[in-house]
């Protein structure tokens, strides 16, 4: 394994290796969403050799929320407690930069202050389900009930929380933010013509509908300035009922037209995979990987979706991508990138551990010890 440990810049972020952390929700927050110690001992965990990770999916506004025990990042307490997480990442050498996200209507009104989801057409997310708490700490499974079409106003409403989100990720302490522009929440409702009927500004043609997405980067450069904001997008996914009558023409659009926005990187989920797990069947007949991309963003690739350690390789050798981003092999690898690079055996992922509870599954995988 060489090419995946050799340095690497993104953005202004100085990497040593490109063995990256994707970012996974896990949900396991504090009470009000706030990272309490089990986070920062996760993050902790998985961090070294000088590596990136990206922390999971963050509420950036306290009126839209999918999961219970995700975190946010819209008040001080939240703030201050991604700072024990930060400072953390930092002791150990590593890097962390937070995704912003806001769901649009794949929230639940039990976890948005009561608020019906919000989207830039009332049009349901059929069969997407979001993830409640009930009294006896089980967590339970709940369709998304039909949003409600957001007014202009709403919209330039919305892309300011996100420059407050990205102030507070600022004063936290964090490396850069990365917005969330994948599996059918907000930015990708906007995007693709199977969510969006708007025939306003924010709706109908491919420059109307990268409009949200493209301002909330510009929002976040403002705080943020070059090289410390980047994107995650899913042009294969279909995860949150999602569809496109072009999608081809869709992603190479804005992914050139991300090229004026010096971001940190693209990174993108390869066609392998639908949301948290992997695909059997595909819903667009010519799936868009990084591959196609390539050719139209011209800044650093983060590739993700089903890798392992010998197609990361293979990837990083077909100058397809420049890091590879690992999910579920890093929830059970702590030390990924150290088992990578030395050839360690890789502890098998434990699905019913993915969303909710405790330390165990989460902060009890150990090190791997030749
Ligand atoms: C438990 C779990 C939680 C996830 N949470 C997020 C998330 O918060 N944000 C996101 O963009 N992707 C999320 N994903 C998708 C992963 O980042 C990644 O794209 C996916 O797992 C495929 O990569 P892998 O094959 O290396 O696991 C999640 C996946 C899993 C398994």
């Amino acid at each position: 394994m060489n090419a995946l440990f050799t340095p690497v810049m993104a953005g202004k972020l100085r990497l040593q290796h490109r063995v990256v952390m994707a970012p996974t929700t896990r949900m396991r927050t504090d009470k009000g969403g706030v990272p309490g110690d089990l986070m920062v001992e996760y993050y902790r965990q998985r961090t070294s050799l000088g590596g990136l990770l990206i922390a999971e999916a963050t509420a950036i506004s306290p009126f839209a929320n999918a999961y219970a025990d995700a975190p946010g990042i819209f008040n001080p307490a939240q703030q201050a407690g991604w700072k024990r997480v930060v400072d953390a990442v930092h002791e150990q050498g590593g890097q962390i930069v937070l995704q912003l996200w806001h769901p649009g209507r794949q929230s639940l009104p039990e976890l948005s202050e009561g608020q019906a989801p919000v989207a830039p057409s009332a049009l349901i997310a059929q069969d997407t389900y979001g993830m409640v708490k009930n009294e006896d700490g089980t967590y339970e499974g709940k369709l998304f009930p039909e949003p409600r079409a957001l007014e202009e106003r709403e919209i330039v409403g919305i892309i300011a929380a996100f420059g407050l989100a990205a102030k507070r990720a600022k004063a936290a302490g964090f490396d850069g933010v990365e917005l969330h522009a994948a599996n059918g929440y907000l930015p990708e409702q906007f995007l693709l013509d199977g969510s969006n009927l708007r025939r306003d500004k924010w709706g109908g043609s491919l420059a109307n509908r990268t409009r949200f997405l493209l301002q909330v980067v510009t929002a976040l450069i403002d705080v943020w300035g070059a090289g410390r904001v980047a994107v995650r997008i899913s042009p294969s996914g279909i995860y949150g009922d999602m569809r496109d009558s072009d999608p081809a023409s869709t992603f190479c659009y804005l992914a050139e037209k991300l090229n004026d926005s010096a971001l940190a990187y693209l990174h993108i989920i390869e066609p392998r995979i639908v949301g948290p797990e992997d695909r059997d069947s595909g819903y667009y007949a010519e799936p868009i990987a990084s591959h196609q991309l390539r050719a139209f963003y011209h800044g650093t690739i983060i590739a993700a979706g089903g890798f392992k350690p010998e197609a990361a390789e293979q990837m990083l050798a077909a100058k397809d991508a420049d890091l590879i981003a690992f999910g579920r092999l890093f929830t059970a690898n702590p030390d990924l990138p150290v088992r990578i690079q030395y050839g360690y055996p890789l502890t098998p992922y434990q699905r019913e551990t993915f969303f909710g509870g405790n330390g165990h599954g989460y902060i009890d995988f150990p090190t791997w010890q030749p």
